[in-house]
């Protein structure tokens, strides 16, 4: 069988490295791919990034099924796409993926079916928006509505960086489109956690939990990020908690989307507020894996995920039963000089060492010209270890990291702290 996996980052290394572990496979596509995904013998780079190009591809080459990773394409409609050309593809449709691709309209969908998220109220004309900043006071979140590619969310702990924020998106356009409109919310307290599923439009199959590093520096400090490492399982998350986010938030979503005539299909990613108390809301969801938490996901999946894709478009998910690796996977991003802002590339990169048990590393950010290895991106690298312990898969990793050498590389030596922090 061929597959096709959309996307080039480390989410979809891992994922291509998965499905390419089944032995029904005859090549796993990776367009457009990275240095990793080209030093790879079972899986192939190809240089379409256009959806019409990529659904010809996929008749041309007799694709059996696609693989959608980043959210742009599925903005885009690119499942709309396959599908009205008879094509096999896991991921939701244009429509569906106004939940990650619409912040109000994941808020009003929230408020619509009762999913407990934070309090908003969404702008289009600024004096509104100052008027109601100055009415509510900080700490407050300003967000624009539209894909801002990371740089979307301001968390304001003053009133000044508020008014800022709606000045940017709403008066200066700094975002463009994405920022004609803006959800501002009630700033939540808390630990975040990432509860990510597969849904066939009825039937939801939940993978195993992670936590996400967005900071660029250790202890949470610095800019925002894309990620800066990642870790599976979460342990905030307990059995009782998974349950009531089920119930609470994932299934309403599922079944609220289905009544409201947009059935979701793909990767449902919440991205949850845990406060003290054990109550965790909505902080967001996006419409696809998490990157770096799809990483440490997959070094831990044992289940073949051809058939897991197999059952997913066949509408079958209820038939399927995960089987996860009891260790920690717990993955450190290496990032270019420069990220997230400015990230330079062309560095030389040496020394990453052959996959083991015990780790792995997914490439990101690089590119293969000339039989050398070159940073090409922000994340370039996601070295992930494995172990009995949060604190072993961190040793792991970072026993990997030091074997490897670029320019300028930047990573948090902290990858994991919370969980090595929290009460047994
Ligand atoms: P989002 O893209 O909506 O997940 O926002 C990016 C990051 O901003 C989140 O991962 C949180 O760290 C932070 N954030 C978003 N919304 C809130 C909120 N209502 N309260 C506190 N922090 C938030
Ligand atoms: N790691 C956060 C995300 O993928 O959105």
């Amino acid at each position: 069988m061929k597959i096709l996996v959309v996307g080039s980052g480390g989410r979809e290394h891992a994922l291509a490295w998965k499905i390419a572990q089944s032995e029904r496979i005859q090549m796993v596509y990776v367009a457009p791919g990275n240095g990793g995904t080209a030093l790879d013998a079972r899986l192939k780079n190809v240089a379409i990034t256009d959806p019409a190009a990529l659904a010809q591809f996929a008749r041309d080459e007799h694709i059996t099924l696609t693989v959608v990773g980043p959210e742009t394409p599925l903005a885009a409609g690119i499942v709309n796409l396959f599908r009205e050309r008879g094509l096999k593809i896991f991921g939701p449709t244009r429509e569906a993926a106004q939940l990650e691709s619409s912040k109000d309209f994941a808020k009003s969908f929230m408020q619509r079916h009762g999913i407990p998220t934070a309090e908003y109220q969404t702008f289009a004309d600024s004096a509104a928006a100052h008027a109601y900043l100055d009415q509510r006071g900080a700490p407050i979140v300003i967000k624009a509505d539209g894909l801002a590619a990371g740089k979307g969310v301001v968390v304001a702990m003053s009133s000044d960086e508020a008014h800022a924020a709606v000045d940017m998106m709403l008066s200066d356009n700094k975002l463009g489109d994405a920022g004609a409109r803006v959800v501002i919310e009630e700033f939540l307290e808390g630990e975040e956690a990432s509860f990510i599923v597969m849904v066939d439009g009825k039937n939801i199959l939940p993978l195993a939990t992670s936590q996400d590093h967005k900071r660029l520096l250790d202890q949470d400090l610095g800019p925002n990020t894309g990620g800066m490492g990642a870790y599976s399982p979460a342990p905030i998350v307990t059995p009782a908690l998974h349950a009531r986010v089920m119930r609470e938030i994932i299934i309403p979503t599922v079944h609220g989307m289905a009544k409201d005539g947009i059935p979701f299909t793909g990767f449902l990613y919440a991205g949850l507020m845990i406060d003290k108390a054990g109550n965790a809301k909505t902080l967001e969801f996006n419409c696809r894996m998490g990157d770096p938490e799809t990483q440490p996901i997959m070094a831990r999946l044992k289940t073949d995920l051809l058939s897991v894709f197999e059952h997913a478009v066949a509408g079958t998910l209820d038939t399927v039963e995960l089987e996860w690796d009891r260790r920690t996977a717990l993955g450190v991003v290496m990032a270019a000089a420069g990220y997230p802002d400015a990230p330079r590339k062309g560095d030389a990169i040496t020394g990453i060492p052959a996959e083991t048990v015990e780790c792995v590393t997914f490439h990101a950010g690089t590119t293969h010209i000339d039989g050398k290895l070159q940073t090409s991106g922000g994340r370039v690298l996601c070295v992930v270890g494995l172990g009995d312990s949060v604190k072993m898969a961190q040793k792991q990793a970072y026993e990997t990291i030091e074997q490897i050498g670029f320019d300028g590389a930047q990573y948090r030596s902290d990858i994991g702290w919370r969980a090595i922090k929290r009460p047994a």
